[in-house]
């Protein structure tokens, strides 16, 4: 039987640390509780796992103010919740003010516009969409080079009076490029402009540190890069930017019962309704190995992999490698295209004949793959790395493309 080797850890990690799956088989059968809503010792022990999630993940981040996490179902989650809730806090903030007649005029008051780039995934692109119907939105789109790379300074003349939001992606899930973040984040605090950073691809990869990428919102997964299981995310808020936020949603939080709206601290305040304290766990596992490793070890490890996937796909003829030749831009997600097959072919011929799962299309980034010119060809396949490749998978994955290419007679 062929090997199955993984390369979709963009999507998400696999497989997972052992201590992750040990962590959930044992919050799973001995604890099994929901989080402050009783005081028997297992729903405080599940109050401690997420408050500990917590606790590593503003260490992780370089702030001390763990409650400013809000624990979220995916990286979509926190963005949309990001999005959606800033700009209908700031308009209804904005159409109050035209209420009391020191507004200008227009729908609920100026419009707000958005400054993001043509690198961001669908959980950008698409919660942006959505409002450019319901609050009547503008959007600009800032370009990347066919590396996928977007300079800051585009970004800064961008910028306009109106503008509210600046959403950057950190790090391509297309092909690997990481942007300058923190010029991002200065040009954001020269302006007083909020920053929202999609940190998905990054996050339990490179060091994302608040106060140098200067970001007030960084949303992330934590099924990805931090090694827990799926249905995990967070958002980091700046705090004091949540009074300006709305929450998606309301309900249950185990605090303040008797009033009828949502309690406005941090976290309760995005927080309703039962945790993944399962997935928590998990999580907890995942971040505690991402500690124990260190990113600065799991990026080398990662960057070798990109060298050996580079030097082992350098000559095979008909293949094009996507995204920053320079490996200090760039993540271990590659996007790849070969002559004479359609990205659904190759990623079937790589799984059916050499047992290697990719993902072919247009990841979720349809101004992605027209910035890197593979949107006509219907996208790319991506091969992303996790901490769990080895040298070995990589040469044989490069092996296999030289493989194809050499029998493929088209
Ligand atoms: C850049 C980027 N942003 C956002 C997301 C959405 O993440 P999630 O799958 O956790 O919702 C992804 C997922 O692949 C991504 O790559």
């Amino acid at each position: 039987m062929v090997r199955r080797i993984y390369f979709d850890n963009a999507a998400t990690s696999f497989p997972k640390p052992e201590q992750v799956y040990d962590e959930m088989n044992r919050y799973a059968r001995q604890i099994g509780a929901s989080a402050g809503r009783g005081a028997y010792r297992e729903a405080v022990e599940t109050g401690e796992i997420i408050r500990q999630v917590r606790g590593r993940i503003a260490k992780m981040l370089g702030v001390n103010c763990p409650e400013s996490i809000i624990m979220t179902f995916n990286c979509t989650d926190g963005l949309s919740l990001a999005i959606k809730g800033l700009l209908r806090g700031v308009g209804r903030e904005m159409a109050g003010r035209e209420v009391s007649g020191r507004e200008m005029s227009g729908r609920g008051g100026q419009v707000l516009h958005v400054v993001t780039t043509r690198m961001e995934h669908n959980s950008v692109l698409r919660p942006l969409h959505a409002l450019q119907r319901e609050l009547g939105i503008e959007v600009s789109y800032v370009s990347a080079d066919a590396q996928g790379l977007v300079d800051p300074e585009d970004i800064r003349r961008a910028i306009k009076d109106n503008t509210v939001l600046i959403a950057l992606v950190h790090g391509s899930n297309v092909c690997g490029s990481v942007q300058d973040a923190a010029a991002v984040g200065e040009i954001a605090r020269e302006h007083g402009i909020v920053y929202l950073l999609d940190a998905a691809q990054t996050m339990g990869h490179v060091a994302v540190k608040v106060d140098e990428i200067q970001a007030d919102l960084i949303a992330f997964p934590g099924h990805k890069g931090l090694l827990g299981p799926l249905g995990t995310g967070a958002l980091y808020i700046r705090p004091g930017l949540e009074e300006k936020i709305e929450p998606l949603k309301e309900g249950g939080t185990g605090s303040r019962s008797e009033i009828p709206e949502q309690p406005g601290f941090m976290p309760d305040r995005f927080e309703a309704g039962s945790h993944n304290a399962l997935g928590i766990a998990g999580l907890n596992a995942g971040l505690e190995y991402v500690e124990q490793q260190s990113i600065e070890k799991m990026r080398d490890h990662e960057l070798e992999l990109c060298r050996v996937f580079l030097e082992r796909t350098a000559e095979v003829g008909g293949l094009r490698i996507y995204g920053p030749d320079d490996l200090a831009k760039r993540l271990g997600v590659f996007s790849v295209s070969m002559a004479g097959f359609e990205p659904g072919e190759l990623a079937a011929v790589l799984e059916e004949q050499f047992g290697l799962l990719t993902r072919p299309g247009l990841h979720c980034a349809p101004f992605a793959h027209q910035a890197i010119g593979t949107f006509e060809q219907g996208g790319t396949v991506r091969f992303s790395f996790g901490p769990f490749i080895t040298v070995e998978d990589v040469e044989y994955a490069g092996d296999s493309l030289r493989r194809i290419a050499q029998v493929a007679v088209r």
